[in-house]
């Protein structure tokens, strides 16, 4: 069991406050979605948390099973189980899906060469990467598992990939890499249904007992085939206010202009 807290979490980009005091826990086996409109910080929220050097922490932590991560770079963080899904997946031409999860899986699960100095000879023993036939095996299996055609392996990284397919190979990755957490940041955006389809199987497949999901989502969409334990709403750089499902159904219903008149700066104190 593990917990990831984000204590009054404040974060800058070029000098400008975005997040103001963000409070949220996640736990495994939970799923959390946080809704906010556009602009309020969910993504800067989403990359603070996988350490992206662009944000600069001005207050608070973010502690994960009771130790903060703040100090850690992104590849540390990916090690100590966090992964992000980005909003905007970046296209790597010339490094294949294969390659590219053969070394994040290798990162994540610590393999290293060892250097043969202690017997007095030059060179290394073993392998920064995990095996190549045990990893072709795990993937074909994970591949067949989360229905991703086995050509994706050879494809460069979401090179000339419609939006479905890049999710196909998040959802692909995350199986790989078996996070602790997961941050999946508007992994419902821009996809017709069949993709959307494909990106909720994965998750609902993963959502097992030792893991928790963030899911930042503008829209319930995604929540149709996704249950939340817990929703939460994001507004102005914070989280406003934390419910269980009906709080997706009633922001359906009433829409951000709600939540704007409810929290922005405008509200009238209750
Ligand atoms: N790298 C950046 N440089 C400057 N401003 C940024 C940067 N990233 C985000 N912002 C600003 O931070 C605010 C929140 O953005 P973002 O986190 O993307 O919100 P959301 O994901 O909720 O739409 C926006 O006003 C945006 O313009
Ligand atoms: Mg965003």
């Amino acid at each position: 069991m593990s917990v990831l807290e984000i204590r009054n979490l404040h974060a800058s980009v070029e000098d400008r406050e975005i997040l103001k005091g963000v409070n949220l826990t996640l736990r495994s086996g939970e799923i959390h979605a946080l809704m906010g409109p556009n602009g309020s910080g969910k993504s800067t929220l989403a990359y603070v948390i996988a350490g992206h050097p662009h944000y600069e922490v001005t207050e608070g932590d973010i502690l994960l099973d009771g130790e903060s991560i703040l100090e850690m770079e992104a590849d540390e963080r990916t090690k100590a189980g966090l992964f992000l899904a980005f909003q905007y997946p970046v296209a790597v031409p010339g490094v294949s899906v294969a390659n590219f999860l053969r070394t994040a899986v290798s990162n994540v699960r610590g393999y290293t060469a060892q250097p043969l100095e202690a017997e007095g000879r030059s060179g290394v023993i073993g392998s920064n990467l995990m095996p190549m036939r045990e990893f072709r095996k795990e993937l074909n299996e994970k591949m067949k598992e989360f229905n991703v055609d086995p050509s994706f392996a050879r494809r460069y990284l979401n090179d000339g990939f419609s939006g479905g397919e890049k999710k196909r190979t998040e959802v692909l990755q995350m199986a790989m890499l078996e996070p602790k957490f997961a941050i999946m940041d508007e992994s419902d955006s821009g996809l017709d249904i069949d993709a959307l389809r494909v990106v909720a199987d994965g998750i609902n497949k993963l959502a097992t007992p030792d893991r928790g999901f963030l899911l930042i989502t503008h829209y319930q969409r995604l929540l149709n085939y996704v249950k939340p334990h817990y929703v939460s709403i994001f507004y102005d750089g914070r989280v406003v206010m934390t419910g269980g499902p009906e709080v997706a159904h009633m922001l359906e219903e009433k829409g951000y202009g709600w939540v704007e008149r409810e929290f922005g700066a405008e509200a009238v104190p209750a």
